[in-house]
């Protein structure tokens, strides 16, 4: 079994470079099915979920080559329909994408039900109410989801969205272009990932207007063409390293960043206590002193990203007083909280509410990364800690982190991955 081992209590120095967006490039993946030329994608993370989307692409027929680089061409010319790899499908969240992606293409689509981080029920009912107003027809069919256009095929339509949904957002943009007439989704998701697929998709031909906004607009077209696109930063790996030198001290540089998307943990870090300069394109976090505890409220884009909740847990755990963090987004998003307590962390968890009563040091543990954002919190808490900590499960780190251990280690962390063959 592969375990992440950290010996704590080491400061971190130096630059640390940022990959692209797991979260944008998986939808911009599956959105070269809309597209029978051929799309060459760039800055694209090396992580599980971006391989597992390609080898679905795969199976489905498509070419998929990786030029190195984080550069990758996508053909699906010869698609052959839908995909047959369910057991891959049912790895990952945005598999849901094919739903959209595959109604777009072919007019109809059947997917198994998608996996992806446990945080309690994720349904995807907002994305069938999209589907439904572009005249589609949807239900689960031996264990699939199934949804089929209509006779005369997809036509646009209005959605109001009752919960700001990032992949009902996608969903229905994948749907709607393509589709004969108008289509707005109101209450759309606004998160930066929402404005890169519907740059990506607007540079393949499309029509989409208001992305970013909680109102979008879709005019349908014939056809899509291929492009060449560089998928965005990821904005939460950068603030996983931004709270990763709050929380050793030292400082970094967080290279190769859009500092607006970054604002909320910046605000919040300073807020703490921490010193961040901004750069154009990175972001220095200092910290030489104990950091204070803050308050924290997680909503949907521009509030405070539910992905950066378990990150920031880990470093008010050492912080000087009572904190408390409200879960805005997900029913259940405390599974960390376990973990860290092993390490000594003070966490009560009641409803969508954590109450953490900072100690002064962490101890190193055995520990296990329970989804993906879990486990980043404890490479945080492991990096601050007295002691050894050992992190198993850490695939589900590397689902959407890009060489988190050497980065790390670039700045100085004792920090490696050891596989001890069990
Ligand atoms: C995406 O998940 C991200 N995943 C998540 O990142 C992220 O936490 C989330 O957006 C919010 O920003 C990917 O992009 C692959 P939602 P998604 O639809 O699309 C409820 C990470 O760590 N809901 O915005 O599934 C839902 O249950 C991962 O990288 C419905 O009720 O999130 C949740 O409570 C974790 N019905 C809330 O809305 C629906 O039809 C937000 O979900 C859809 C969603």
């Amino acid at each position: 079994m592969k375990k992440i081992i950290i010996n704590g209590g080491r400061q971190l120095r130096g630059d640390i470079s940022v990959s692209g967006m797991k979260n944008a490039a998986l939808p911009i993946i599956f959105a070269c099915i809309l597209t029978e030329d051929k799309c060459t994608l760039e800055n694209v993370p090396d992580v599980t979920d971006v391989n597992l989307s390609l080898k679905i692409l795969e199976d489905m027929g498509a070419v998929v080559i990786r030029t190195g680089g984080g550069t990758i061409t996508v053909d699906t010319k010869k698609l052959a329909g839908q995909t047959s790899r369910q057991d891959l499908v049912s790895r990952l969240r945005a598999s849901t994408y094919l739903l959209g992606a595959e109604l777009g293409r072919f007019g109809e689509a059947k997917v198994g039900f998608s996996g992806g981080c446990d945080f309690g029920v994720r349904p995807i009912d907002q994305h069938i109410k999209g589907f439904e107003a572009l005249g589609a027809k949807a239900g689960v069919e031996s264990g699939l989801n199934h949804v089929v256009a209509g006779p005369g095929g997809l036509r646009g339509g209005s959605v109001y969205l009752d919960i700001a949904s990032v992949g009902a957002t996608i969903n229905v943009m994948l749907a709607a272009v393509k589709a004969e007439g108008r289509t707005t989704i109101d209450n759309a998701a606004r998160e930066p990932h929402i404005v890169d697929l519907a740059n990506f998709l607007n540079m393949c031909g499309a029509r989409i207007t208001g992305a970013g906004t909680s109102f979008i607009k879709i005019t349908g077209v014939e056809k899509l063409h291929g492009c060449s696109y560089t998928i965005i930063p990821d904005m939460i790996e950068a603030g996983t390293y931004m709270v990763a030198a709050a929380a050793a001290g030292g400082r970094v540089r967080v290279k190769g960043v859009i500092p607006k998307h970054m604002e909320t943990v910046t605000a919040k870090l300073i807020e703490m206590g921490a010193g961040v300069d901004e750069g154009d394109d990175c972001l220095t976090v200092s910290r030489s002193s104990r950091l204070s505890s803050v308050n924290i409220k997680t909503f949907f884009y521009p509030g405070f990203p539910t992905d950066m909740h378990p990150q920031f847990a880990a470093l008010l755990a050492m912080a000087d007083g009572t904190s408390i963090i409200t879960e805005g987004v997900f029913d259940n998003r405390f599974r960390y909280a376990d973990e860290l307590a092993k390490m000594n962390a003070d966490i009560n968890v009641a409803g969508r509410t954590a109450t953490i009563i900072g100690k002064k040091e962490l101890c190193g543990a055995p520990v296990t990364a329970v989804d993906l954002r879990a486990g980043a919190a404890l490479i945080i808490a492991g990096l601050a800690a007295s002691g050894m900590t050992e992190i198993s499960r850490i695939e589900t780190i590397e689902r959407g982190y890009d060489d988190i251990v050497g980065k790390l280690s670039g700045i100085g962390a004792d920090i490696r991955l050891i596989d001890d063959g069990l």
